[in-house]
């Protein structure tokens, strides 16, 4: 009801603050006997954590998981998951400077309408801290799907105007070593050197941000999920998206440029391949009806520049006073490399949500 749970069946609740003792996450509805590979689960959230590049935030946090419940030798036994992540970097001192002041595109005079009372260190809920228990829940959901032969694939494919061009996305692990590769998380290495130097060079050492998009892909699912008329595939992946922190913007299939064609040109031809319905083209990325195909699902996701710049900006305080308000503190000139992980994680909760009103609801 207060917004901090997702999914209906594979259904997650998270808690905790950037600076509290821990951040976690509930997991009620995994199913049984799915194998918790505690390392990949880990691996997951190194992906995410802060420090892990010179284009990331500097905050040093290890991230480590700790699993409380509904594991048993190495399987989940269909009770709740419970898993903490405990904070461990937080120099609340570092924040004083915001205690009374508003960040111009933050979530602090948001958070004071609402609540009367705001936690400002670091952000308190409104920190992107908080993904990293999404992360560990979408592990739990990955490796469900995994058993499915479900795969999910993430890259940046944009950082302020530079755009990668479309990779081939046949071979969806190759393109994940590729994508591990750089610091960047793009799958096209010289895009990545080109984002790497901009967002070092240009962005970090102006004290600014810049936005960028991630595209993704999701392979596997079989034709049939998806609840419409309100629940459509595609609404339901919207909204995992758009509740992530910064993002300003979701598109699936041909998305905005597939406005620009014609229905001559966007129609996606049905044939068969291997005994198998398939389209020719996949315009519709892999979602008609708002109910999946069978084709590959494809979306795309917007963040903007993140709020924290380096400099003195002007701003409110609390009194409604005009005031300026100091760059300081760690930030993350671009948050796109450690967003793609966020962006996984949330799809593969979405799936695994479908999957299951899939079975409960259709024979
Ligand atoms: C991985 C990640 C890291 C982020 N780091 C920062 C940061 O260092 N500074 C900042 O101002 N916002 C950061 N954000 C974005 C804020 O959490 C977000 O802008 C803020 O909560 C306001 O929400 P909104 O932008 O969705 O309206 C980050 C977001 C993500 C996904």
């Amino acid at each position: 009801m207060a917004g901090n749970s997702f999914g209906d069946l594979f259904r997650i609740t998270t808690f905790g603050e950037s600076h509290g003792k821990a951040i976690g996450v509930i997991i009620d509805g995994c199913p049984s006997n799915i194998e918790i590979d505690e390392l990949f689960i880990q691996s997951e959230l190194d992906k995410r954590k802060p420090g892990q590049s010179k284009i990331t935030t500097q905050r040093k946090e290890s991230d480590t998981a700790q699993i409380l419940s509904g594991t048993f030798e190495g399987k989940s036994t269909g009770t709740p998951i419970s898993i903490i992540i405990p904070n461990e970097d937080q120099r609340s001192k570092d924040y004083s400077h915001i205690s009374d002041k508003y960040r111009p595109s933050h979530a602090d005079y948001t958070y004071q309408m609402k609540y009367g009372i705001r936690d400002y260190r670091g952000g308190g809920r409104s920190s992107a801290r908080e993904t990293a228990a999404r992360v560990a829940a979408g592990a739990v959901a990955k490796l469900f799907l995994k058993q499915e032969g479900i795969e999910l694939f993430a890259h940046v494919s944009g950082v302020g105007e530079i755009e990668a061009p479309n990779v081939d996305s046949t071979d969806l692990n190759a393109l994940l070593e590729t994508r591990e590769a750089n610091i960047a998380r793009c799958a096209d290495p010289a895009t990545a050197n080109e984002m790497i130097d901009y967002i070092d060079n240009t962005i970090r050492k102006n004290g600014d941000t810049v936005g960028g998009r991630i595209s993704a892909i999701v392979r596997g699912v079989p034709a049939g999920l998806g609840e419409p008329v309100f629940d459509r595939l595609h609404a339901e992946i919207g909204k995992a998206m758009l509740s992530i922190n910064a993002v300003h913007g979701f598109e699936y299939g041909s998305g905005f440029e597939g406005s620009k064609l014609k229905g001559s040109e966007h129609n996606d031809i049905f044939t068969t391949e291997n005994n198998k319905v398939v389209t020719k083209t996949n315009f519709s990325g892999g979602i008609q009806g708002g109910i999946s195909n069978g084709m590959d699902i494809t979306f795309k996701v917007a963040f903007k520049p993140v709020a924290t710049i380096m400099r003195d900006q002007d701003t409110l305080n609390q009194s409604g006073e005009e005031t300026t308000i100091s760059g300081k503190g760690r930030h993350d000139p671009c948050v796109v490399p450690r967003a793609v992980i966020i962006v996984e994680a949330m799809a593969a909760l979405v799936i695994a949500d479908q999957l299951l009103k899939q079975r409960a609801y259709t024979k």
